[in-house]
């Protein structure tokens, strides 16, 4: 089989979506008019043509004036849906999608409003198409410590549809430590936790992630390989990396795909694992992903398959259900 043929025909988690990060311009347009909301684009490829990002910043502004088109449950439905519909042509059986309750209420969206949307969406796709999924609500790290316990409050009445909580936004000057009491709080609630740390951030942001927020996962963290104890303490923990590298390559993480550190650190025994971030806005969803780093990196198709894996062992599944998967991965050839 070729590369682009395993990557196509196996099975995989994705643990680092952010359901915003996936709407795609003619959805957009489709709800801004609907919502009779004001876009600065006359059409979808001045939107597209919009998309020059050079570093994490100047894709935030851009991602958070698209998603303020979002006003009503089926907006969050709609958004979901085709996420979903993108999970099912990529073979991605399971994902742990990240949505940003402050980017909406802070416009004056209810929590509901978007909970209910995307649980929706969630729910249909496990029916119809038995792909299961669970959510992960962000902190934004550029607000207050305040608006974050608030957030916490809100999404209370909703936890059953919360599997943990992680942090997004800009990262540097805004350390994992200014978030270690709402964490605390949402752990000793049940949340599991994950964050952002070391995509632009220093190896000193992975520390505190794990020591302070006490994660079960390092979104990107690919800067931890700066730090030798850092790696051989990621090694030693197996703890999970939810990498993406189409988004390293957008936002200037790396300048070249072919320079990305993934290989490395797979060699090296770190749990890594292969995401899309942002899809509508990094061009490409997760196979896509595989497919662009298999040809820069040179990687094999036990390379390949090992990654899958990975995706299962570093998701919240059941050790039971993770154990169907490898199976499933192992039987194909
Ligand atoms: N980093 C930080 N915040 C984000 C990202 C990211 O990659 N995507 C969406 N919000
Ligand atoms: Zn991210």
């Amino acid at each position: 089989m070729t590369h682009n043929e395993l990557i196509a025909t196996l099975p995989k988690a994705e643990l680092h979506v952010h359901i915003e990060g996936t709407f795609e311009p003619e959805l957009m347009f489709e709800i801004a008019r609907r919502n009779q909301v004001d876009i600065p684009y006359t059409n979808v490829d001045d939107i597209r043509a919009a998309y020059n990002f050079h570093n994490l910043q100047s894709f935030l502004d851009i991602y958070y004036a698209g998603a303020a088109v979002l006003l009503h449950e089926r907006d969050f439905y709609d958004l979901t849906r085709a996420y979903l519909l993108r999970c099912r042509k990529d073979n991605v059986t399971h994902t742990e999608i990240f949505f940003d309750p402050q980017t909406h209420t802070e416009r004056g969206v209810a929590f509901e409003t978007v909970i209910n949307g995307i649980d929706r969406a969630c729910r249909d796709a496990a029916q119809e198409w038995g792909i299961s999924s669970r959510l992960i609500m962000c902190f934004l790290r550029h607000l207050s410590e305040e608006s974050a316990f608030e957030t916490l409050d809100r999404a209370l009445p909703f936890h059953d549809k919360i599997i943990g909580v992680g942090l997004d936004s800009s990262e540097v000057g805004h350390p994992p430590s200014k978030f270690e009491r709402v964490f605390a709080k949402a752990r000793e609630h049940g949340f599991l936790a994950v964050a952002h740390a070391g995509e632009e951030g220093p190896p000193q942001y992975v520390y505190e992630a794990l020591d302070l927020l006490k994660v079960a996962r390092i979104d990107h963290g690919v800067r931890s390989e700066e730090d030798d104890a850092l790696m051989q303490r990621l090694i030693d923990l197996q703890m999970p990396l939810t990498v993406c590298p189409l988004s390293n390559l957008k936002l200037s993480v790396v300048n070249h795909l072919s320079a990305h550190n993934l290989h490395r650190m797979l060699q090296r025994g770190v749990l890594v694992t292969v995401n899309s971030d942002d899809p509508a806005y990094f061009g490409g969803y997760v196979n896509q992903n595989f497919i662009e780093l298999a040809e820069a990196l040179d990687l094999s198709n036990e390379d390949i398959r090992m990654l899958c894996k990975n995706s299962f062992k570093a998701s919240f599944i059941s050790d039971a259900e993770k154990e169907a998967w490898y199976r499933r991965i192992d039987e194909i050839h």
